[in-house]
């Protein structure tokens, strides 16, 4: 597995390989890798012959109280883990590199930036974007896959490649989770004992709102509230958010006559970290 620092070495490698024959995917991730992002390489090995995999903590996306500083950087153990699992380039660009002194462009997606994770998080989803598409010029690649994980990005990340003309084709990969059901998550290092357990109301949750929206029923309220029951019997998750909205504009829904989106972010007490989780109601993403 090739390790590049340089964005023109990475883009004439990419323009190489693809002047090859080769179909050139890209899995973007921040590193400190676990299940969830190498499940996104293998469905990645699956459309693509030069797999690309970059890690690059991107201080755009991190808003000046969150955890850029802190955030895990097990750098050796991921290259290991890429390699392993069919990485044939892992692209590490440096944030002097990405953001030179006098950097000015961002990108931003607007209204599906705003709600949700965005309505805590202002300017996140604009970094997501920006450095989306930053490493889609990169890159080049003709498929990048993202994670249902992150459903508001993912969204996002559709929204701009459609509005943007892009010809890049986004492949999505279910949620991979812990043995307890908490979503796999390069934060959830931060958790205490005790929040790791009692976290696993939060898929709890999600699984009592898919069985009530399969029993018939089709008030987003009565989801939402259901949902929020069940966070309630754990003392040190707290829900930031609990909504039910549709998959195209992220607006909450009352009378559920198409596919929605059940999506919480919670925060817990002891650690301060933010979880989040989804579930799609009526089909796939
Ligand atoms: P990161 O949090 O490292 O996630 C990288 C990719 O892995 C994202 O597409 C995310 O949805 C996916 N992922 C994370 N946990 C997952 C899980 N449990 N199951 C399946 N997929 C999972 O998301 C980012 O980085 C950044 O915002 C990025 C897109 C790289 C831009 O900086």
């Amino acid at each position: 597995m090739k390790i590049v620092n340089s964005p023109p070495e990475m883009k004439n490698l990419s323009l190489t390989a693809q002047s090859g024959g080769s179909t050139v995917g890209l899995v973007p991730t921040m590193g400190a890798l676990h299940e969830g992002h190498l499940s996104l390489l293998k469905l990645a090995c699956q459309y693509c012959d030069f797999l690309v995999m970059s890690i690059f903590v991107n201080p755009a996306q991190f808003g000046p109280a969150e955890d850029l500083a802190k955030y895990p950087r097990p750098f050796e153990r991921d290259c290991e883990l890429a390699a392993a699992a069919g990485c044939d380039c892992l692209f590490v660009p440096q944030p002097q590199d990405m953001y030179p002194e006098n950097y000015s462009t961002y990108v931003n997606v607007e209204n599906i930036s705003d709600t949700l994770c965005g309505a805590s998080r202002p300017a996140h989803f604009r970094g997501v974007t920006t450095v989306v598409l930053k490493l889609f010029n990169i890159v080049s690649p003709q498929i990048a896959v993202f994670g249902q994980k992150d459903v508001q990005q993912l969204v996002v990340i559709k929204r701009m490649c459609q509005d943007l003309n892009l010809s890049v084709k986004i492949l999505t990969a279910p949620i991979i989770r812990e043995e307890s059901g908490l979503a796999m998550s390069s934060r959830n290092v931060y958790l205490s004992e005790k929040e790791r357990r009692e976290s696993s109301v939060i898929y709890k949750s999600l699984m009592a709102a898919q069985e009530l929206y399969e029993s018939g029923e089709r008030s987003g309220e009565a989801i939402r509230r259901r949902v929020r029951s069940i966070i309630d019997k754990s003392d040190t998750v707290r829900p930031e958010y609990v909504e039910v909205v549709d998959t195209a504009r992220l607006k909450s829904v009352d009378k559920i006559d198409r596919k929605v989106i059940a999506a919480l972010a919670c925060r817990t007490s002891e650690s301060g970290t933010r979880l989040i989780d989804n579930i799609i109601l009526g089909g796939d993403l």
